[in-house]
């Protein structure tokens, strides 16, 4: 098995296929690298005696704006438990509960959520579970590593029986000796995160470009509901930041949102305040900064004990302190910042795309989990549920468990492109072109002009991508271009407001709820690639 991306979800899949299967893990940069590892509230989990898997179900359900699946959204909340555990089996150390004598574990408040169910570890929770799951990676001999490999494309082939596509391996770029290589394995599994980099601020790593969804789209695989990008509230604001993210469990444990002159403003919005879901408080501070002009506004924890805040978010107080705020004693700056990819390539229960022996797990995937604006933690839960999933599936697959990894045929072009600077300008002009056009707040206007924009760009780097040596940045590069001309169309597919797309020009929402879905529509790509 050929599994793409070591997050959450491709490490949590790698530990557990049977010993035999011969699994090939490839990651971009470094394994830890990617959202998981900057994770920081938690993972949800029905754990405390007041909670149900039915009050989970209904607070999913209501984030998600009437577009969740119920049974994908029944079936994880039920595996919740069950998921937690295996992560403490695994070794994550998570925050117990101080004031109770046994060893029960601390359940943090977030947005959506109606009782405390967010189990963390302090306000890292993504280094503690990527810690835990390499290392236990690297232990397993059936697990070959190869970091610094990028997947390019997926290879399909039809099958002549059933004239049906098959996903059969991958174009990668291995980093080390800028060679091509192909991978071939019976099954193919895409864990590269999300698309959130296709905007100027997000509160995601540079891993995040969508390379899976786009290689998926490319393949011929159905897109489904990538108009909803989830924009997270509280990212710092700060020159020198990057767009850090300031955790909804600070707003659980008692932070207050205000406006720059200390008036709070939440209650204006929703009767939950400053817990609800993203979508709104996102909304409601783009608005407030509009209204007045802001260019932030605040998030104040300091009326809170000291060496409580310190204790229970010590990530961010070291990372605010660099910036000489000490939220201790004053309120941070944020504004909003893309956050998450809810949208994604669509499967099934199992985690099967619409292309035979082809997965797709956590943030890459559209599951169903999330509708029209996910709720806080549910994120990490989905990794983990999914992985389970893709294991169930090819123990039905019988003769086809054991895998191979060939990746001895070398392909490569000679020319090299002519200014290296070209893919960065590309790179900042479409992301602020998304942030600008495509943001929190809508109009068909904004859409359709940024559809023109992006089509000419996108001629522009098909051409640079066919012609030149292929590098990371103009793979990544690429990808964003497909990943920004996706998020625009499902845009303008969708004639309504719904969770996280607000369209000015449809500000109601639609008696009946469906999904976007987008399709190339394309045959075989087995000879993208020149040979040497
Ligand atoms: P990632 O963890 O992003 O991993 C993607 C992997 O794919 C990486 O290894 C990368 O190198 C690899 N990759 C990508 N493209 C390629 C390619 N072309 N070739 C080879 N490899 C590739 N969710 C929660 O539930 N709770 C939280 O508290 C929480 N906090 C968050 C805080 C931050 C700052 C961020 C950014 C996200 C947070 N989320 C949270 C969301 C959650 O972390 C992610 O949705 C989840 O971790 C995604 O896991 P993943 O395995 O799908 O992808
Ligand atoms: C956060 O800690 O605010 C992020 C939680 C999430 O994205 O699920």
């Amino acid at each position: 098995m050929l599994i793409i991306g070591s997050g959450a979800a491709g490490n949590s899949l790698a530990l557990k296929l049977p010993k035999n299967t011969s699994v090939g893990l490839i990651s971009k940069t470094e394994l830890h690298e990617g959202s998981t590892y900057y994770a920081q509230g938690g993972i949800s989990a029905v754990l405390s005696k007041i909670d149900s898997i039915d009050q989970h179900v209904e607070d999913t359900m209501e984030s998600g704006a009437g577009l969740c699946k119920e049974d994908i959204v029944k079936s994880v909340a039920k595996e919740s438990k069950d998921i937690v555990d295996w992560l403490l089996e695994q070794g994550v150390k998570f925050t117990k509960n101080e004031s109770s004598s046994s060893d029960k574990l601390h359940l943090t408040k977030e947005g959506g959520h109606t009782y405390p169910r967010i189990v963390h570890a302090a306000d890292k929770t993504g280094e503690a579970i990527q810690d835990s799951l390499i290392s236990k990676v690297k232990e397993n001999s059936n697990i070959e590593l190869f970091t610094h490999h990028v997947a390019i494309d997926l290879i399909t082939t039809t099958e002549v029986n059933t004239n049906k596509k098959k996903c059969v391996g991958s174009y990668v770029l291995n980093k080390k000796t800028n060679l091509i290589d192909i991978f071939q394995a019976k099954f193919v599994v895409l864990a590269t995160g999300g698309a959130n980099k296709v905007y100027l601020y997000t509160s995601n790593p540079d891993t995040s470009s969508g390379d899976g969804i786009a290689m998926a789209y490319r393949a011929g695989c159905d897109i489904t509901n990538m108009e909803f990008m989830q924009f997270h509230p509280t990212c710092l604001y700060h020159h020198k930041a990057k767009s850090f993210l300031v955790s909804e469990s600070l707003r659980g444990e008692g932070g207050k949102l205000l406006l720059p002159n200390g008036e709070p403003f939440m209650h204006k919005y929703d009767s939950r305040g400053v817990l609800a879901p993203r979508d709104i408080v996102a909304r409601a501070i783009d608005s407030e900064m509009k209204i007045h002009g802001f260019d932030y506004v605040l998030l104040d924890i300091s009326h809170k004990d000291s060496s409580f805040v310190k204790k229970s978010f010590p990530n961010i107080y070291k990372k605010c302190l660099e910036f000489n705020i000490d939220i201790t004693k004053t309120a941070i700056p944020v504004v909003p910042a893309t956050h998450y990819t809810c949208g994604g390539i669509n499967i099934d229960i199992n985690a099967k795309t619409n292309i035979k022996n082809l997965y797709a797990i956590g943030e890459v995937a559209h599951s169903g989990l999330h509708g029209a604006n996910r709720m806080a933690s549910n994120s990490l839960l989905e990794c983990i549920f999914f992985s389970k999933k893709v294991l169930e599936d090819i123990k039905k697959c019988e003769g086809e468990k054991h895998c191979s990894i060939n990746s001895d045929l070398k392909y490569s072009r000679n020319k090299k492109i002519s200014e290296e600077v070209i893919i960065k300008h590309s790179w900042k002009e479409i992301r602020t072109l998304m942030w600008n056009y495509v943001g929190i707040v809508r109009t068909n206007e904004r859409l359709l002009k940024a559809k023109i924009r992006v089509s000419m760009y996108k001629k522009e780097i098909e051409d640079c991508f066919n012609k030149n040596v292929i590098s990371s940045d103009l793979i990544e590069l690429r990808n964003l271009i497909y990943i920004a001309e996706i998020i625009i169309t499902s845009a303008l597919t969708r004639k309504e407001s719904r969770g996280l797309h607000y369209n000015l020009d449809y500000p109601g929402t639609n008696e009946k709820a469906s999904d976007t879905v987008i399709n190339i529509n394309v045959k075989n790509n087995i000879k993208l690639y020149q040979e040497k």
